[in-house]
């Protein structure tokens, strides 16, 4: 996407899949995280003017909306919301959205949901504000939505991850720095101060055909470095063809988990699609009803043989967790279909928490039976 001039802009397929996976991950995240404390905070490094050209709400908008149902029947809780913007006609026409949302819900709610909106650089005005009101060391979802950057310095995301409840999610857009960096020190720089080191710059020597996703596991390094334990992608093209990432760091598996759940309900209109990094075919998974389960069965099947004594099925739930783009919750079906398929058994055969998993004596070869084709 050419990076928009106006002051409200069109919102493209992308942004909308965006949008829909933030509010099913801040219907979970909030309500949770408001059960066991007082306030709870939500900031924006790049909040945009919280409308498209259509109408259609901003990200800010959503939150607010997810927020106020959440704070409702839970009196006396309370939730920040701040919000940072460098063009000030965006910050113009956010504050007059936020002005209209805030006139649809009621005293009992809006008094307890209290919204910041700052206009100029994010940075480090972001993280002097969050320190001054209390908010790190706090339950904290920090959305850093930029055009793909790079220009989310390092030190920021540091930071941040020093704080077991601090969450992130940021775009990062992998093209810039493939195709302008390698001869332009200024452009390099960024790309250093993004990533806290120097590593990245191993991408001029990948082939072309593994560059994009060579930088994205570095930027989840970097995440990881940073403290945030557990990173999730979500993987997105623009109306131009241009790759974006959606990179969410969390520290908690629950957060992980409740990720997941929120990647997989967005709706699949939207054309968005993910990769399990795992899958040695590295098909390409549509959004679906019934998801395709294919790729999940191919990383179980390896997983297990790497196992003499087969693995337990809270073994192969927690990696799928952490290791796959799939939920815990779709661990025993795959077993099923495994079992089905000939290419593993289970002691006892009913599938529950003491089920073990093995690898089958005769494992189909790697050109199954016509009959099974289907399944992988
Ligand atoms: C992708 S848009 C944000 C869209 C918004 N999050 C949404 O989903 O509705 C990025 C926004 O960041 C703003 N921006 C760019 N650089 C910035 C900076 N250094 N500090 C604060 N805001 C910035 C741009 O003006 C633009 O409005």
């Amino acid at each position: 996407m050419a990076v928009p001039k106006d002051a409200v802009w069109d919102r493209d397929p992308h942004t909308a899949a965006k949008h829909d996976l933030l509010q099913q991950y801040l219907k979970a995240w909030a309500p949770i995280l408001l059960s066991r404390h007082d306030v709870i905070s939500y900031a924006e490094g790049f909040a945009g003017a919280g409308v498209y050209k259509q109408g259609e709400p901003g990200s800010p908008v959503i939150a607010y909306n997810v927020f106020a149902d959440a704070l409702l029947h839970r009196s006396p809780k309370r939730m920040r919301v701040i919000l940072m913007e460098e063009d000030a006609r965006r910050v113009e026409e956010l504050q007059r959205q936020m002005a209209l949302v805030h006139c649809l819900h009621t005293d009992d709610i809006t008094k307890r949901l209290a919204v910041d909106i700052r206009h100029g650089d994010f940075h480090p005005a972001l993280l002097e504000k969050l320190r001054s009101i209390g908010a790190l060391g706090k339950p904290l979802f920090v959305l850093l939505d930029s055009f793909g950057g790079p220009d989310i310095p390092y030190s920021l995301l540091h930071e941040l991850g020093r704080y077991p409840s601090t969450e992130v999610m940021v775009t990062f857009e992998p093209s810039f720095l493939t195709r302008f960096a390698e001869n332009h020190d200024g452009h390099r720089q960024l790309g250093d101060e993004a990533f806290g080191s120097r590593e990245w710059q191993a991408v001029f020597q990948q082939p072309s055909s593994h560059k994009f996703t060579f930088l994205r596991e570095q930027y989840r390094d970097t995440l990881r470095q940073a403290g945030f334990t557990h990173t999730l992608y979500f993987e997105m093209v623009d109306e131009g063809g241009r790759k974006l990432y959606l990179i969410f760091g969390t520290q908690h598996e629950r957060g992980l988990e409740k990720m997941k759940d929120a990647m997989w309900k967005v709706d699949p209109s939207y054309g968005v699609r993910y990769r399990d990094p795992r899958d040695t075919q590295q098909q390409m998974l549509d959004l679906e009803f019934e998801p395709d389960t294919a790729p999940l069965r191919r990383i179980l099947r390896d997983f297990i043989s790497e196992a003499p004594n087969g693995l337990t099925i809270p073994e192969l739930k927690q990696y799928a967790l952490l290791e796959t783009v799939y939920r815990p919750a779709q661990v025993i079906s795959t077993v099923r279909q495994l079992r089905e398929a000939g290419v593993v058994t289970t002691q006892p055969r009913a599938i529950n928490v003491k089920t073990r998993v093995t690898l089958a004596a005769a494992p189909p070869t790697t050109n199954p039976p016509a009959e099974q084709g289907a399944l992988w």
